[in-house]
């Protein structure tokens, strides 16, 4: 399929954008300085903390770093469980919400059986999703406008 050029410039901290491709749902995603600050001390909660599973279809090489992005702010990732392809709802913000632990710091939880991801699509442990959300091959054409596909 084509490729899908999207604006960012409007997107806020802590906001998300979706849009179509390939059929499939892309989350772009703005973390805030706080999300960004948890990412690196969940490593031990993680499944693939490092995103070390299937690279070549689930994280391109320029994304295989903790935020798992170009743009340490900006997460790009397809918004599809990898357990049986539900589509995780937001759940962005920290703290304590039904289905979540009491420590939660912002993701995403599937509906369907309970997987939980961090703000990066990073899978945690324990959960019948093997893997983390694929992050598409994407690149900048400029600061704010990006090429997925
Ligand atoms: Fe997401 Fe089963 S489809 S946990």
């Amino acid at each position: 399929g084509a490729a899908v050029e999207v604006d960012i410039s409007a997107l806020k901290p802590g906001e998300k954008l979706t849009v179509e491709w390939r059929g499939k749902p892309v989350w772009i995603i703005k973390r805030t300085e706080e999300q960004l600050a948890e990412l690196p001390k969940l490593d031990s909660q993680l499944a693939d903390p490092k995103s070390e599973r299937n690279p070549a279809e689930l994280t391109p090489e320029y994304a295989r770093n903790t935020a798992r992005s170009i743009k340490p702010e900006i997460l790009v990732a397809v918004g599809i469980c990898s357990h049986l392809g539900c589509s995780p709802t937001d759940k962005l913000t920290p703290g304590p919400q039904p289905s979540l632990p009491d420590d939660w710091k912002g993701g995403f939880l599937c509906p369907c059986h309970g997987s939980t991801f961090d703000m990066a699509g990073r899978v945690f442990k324990n959960k019948p999703a093997p893997d983390n959300l694929e992050v598409p091959p994407h690149m900048y054409l400029s600061d704010t406008l990006l090429l997925i596909g």
